[in-house]
């Protein structure tokens, strides 16, 4: 007889936990990329002790039937590929089907989902031996994951995760990653009871980077904007003399998808050389929007990885358009373009329309806006305006969620530049402040 045995479900869900979820920002992740493919309009994710104890993500999408609330917890359900063509024309963030699974062999998850066309909704636990218990219960329309005890039975990756601060700004990297490209959905993120951020819908992209990082980010970028026969890029480019020593707002979209690539990193700073001394790093966002058959997100099941047809192309045209950029918008008289060595921008072509996005920045303002008024959420003029200033933002959402900071205090100190001279909402923001636009 063979001494082979096919693992059973749990056992070969968790070794495939070991890749999908690595600390609590995973879950978080994939919970929040989930409502967002499921149309949801509002997501809200509330998470206690940095989601060791509790990482609940709730969304108003179209939910799941009773059947496929059970389904979505075995590996390789989806709904969101079926076919091997599939696979090279992936607009959503999942296709994999890996996620709920691995996260149900490493914690104890509770789901409530409704569709509109259901009376009621389905309740589904997963105890932690991999057990199933179903209930009809009330519940709005959309889905509501409650993931509780990550890594119960895997002492080992329990033991392995960092201080609370670490970990949940791991979460609010993640958070941060999906809720910037979706300026039409609204977020929230709750922290042992406090808001930390609230995102209401914004009018484009530049609105929702300045909700989630910061008015100063935005004020100090300029616009990218190139396109080509395999690729439009658009996005931001920070100032080179903001550029800071430390890393942390330099962003890469591919449809919609954060990705990391060294590589293009290198294509970027090549572009700024000369305009910014050594050691420091400007920030940058900056979204690529090409045909899905020419990239393949199935590198690595968090999907962080991206390899492109051709990559030299993308790099070649990085390096041009933010070199470009950065010319026009006079930063340095020492670019020349005519030099040897400089890169030629691909020819637009006739179709690149096809490939736009929707939510390319507009401007917009409040008509209504009366200074002198008393905002909705009882906050007067002077209070707003108070914002802008600097050290009183942070204790408006972040009193003693112990995320308090100033911009006068010494970066070392705190949780790095996604807290950066954060600030209030752009509804608010934008009627104060218009001139950000
Ligand atoms: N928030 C949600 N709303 C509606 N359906 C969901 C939600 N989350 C998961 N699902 C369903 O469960 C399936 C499995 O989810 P997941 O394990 O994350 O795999 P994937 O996202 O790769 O398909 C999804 O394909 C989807 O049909
Ligand atoms: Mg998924």
């Amino acid at each position: 007889m063979g001494k082979l045995k096919v693992l059973p479900a749990q056992l070969s869900n968790m070794i495939a936990a070991g890749e999908v979820v690595q600390r609590p920002s995973s879950v978080v992740k994939e919970l929040v990329e989930n409502a967002v493919d499921a149309s949801a309009t509002q997501v809200s994710v509330i998470i206690e002790d940095a989601g060791r104890t509790l990482i609940q993500v709730i969304d108003n999408g179209v939910g799941m039937s009773p059947a496929d609330a059970v389904l979505c917890f075995e590996r390789h359900a989806t709904s969101k590929i079926a076919t091997p063509e599939d696979l090279s024309d992936i607009i959503t963030y999942g296709f994999r089907g890996e996620a709920l699974a691995s996260i149900a062999a490493v914690a104890e998850v509770t789901l409530k989902t409704r569709r509109a066309q259901d009376d009621t909704a389905v309740q589904v636990k997963i105890g932690g031996g991999g057990q199933t218990k179903t209930a009809s219960v009330a519940a709005p329309v959309g889905s509501n994951f409650a993931v509780r005890n990550l890594f119960f039975n895997t002492p080992a990756r329990r033991k392995f995760l960092k201080s609370d601060n670490i970990e949940f700004r791991h979460i609010v990297e993640e958070f941060t990653r999906v809720a910037i490209t979706r300026p039409d959905v609204s977020f929230s993120l709750t922290h042992n009871g406090r808001e930390v951020y609230v995102l209401n819908k914004a009018k484009s992209l530049k609105f929702r980077i300045m909700d989630l990082l910061g008015s100063s980010v935005v004020s100090d970028v300029v616009d990218l904007d190139t396109k080509t026969a395999e690729v439009e890029v658009r996005g931001f480019l920070g100032r080179p003399d903001t550029a800071r020593k430390t890393q942390g707002n330099q962003f890469f979209f591919v449809n919609g998808r954060f990705f990391r690539s060294a590589y293009f990193h290198k294509a970027v700073m090549k572009a700024y050389e000369g305009l910014i001394p050594d050691g420091v790093t400007p920030a940058y966002f900056i979204f690529l929007e090409t045909d899905p058959h020419t990239i393949d997100v199935n590198v690595h099941p968090t999907k962080t990885e991206v390899k492109f047809e051709d990559d030299s192309v993308i790099f070649q045209l990085l390096y041009a358009c933010v070199r470009e950029t950065l010319g026009k918008n006079s930063f340095g008289a020492s670019i020349d373009f005519d030099s040897d060595g400089a890169v030629e921008l691909p020819k637009l072509s006739s179709h690149f329309g096809e490939y736009l996005g929707n939510s390319a920045p507009e401007i917009g303002a409040d008509p209504t806006f009366d200074p002198f008024s008393i905002h909705s959420d009882g906050q007067s003029f002077s209070d707003v305006a108070d914002l802008g200033g600097g050290g009183s933002i942070d204790s408006v959402h972040d009193a003693g969620s112990g995320f308090t900071r100033h911009n006068y205090v010494d970066e070392s100190q705190d949780y790095g530049k996604l807290f950066e001279q954060r600030i209030a909402p752009s509804s608010r923001t934008l009627t104060v402040q218009g001139k950000y636009i």
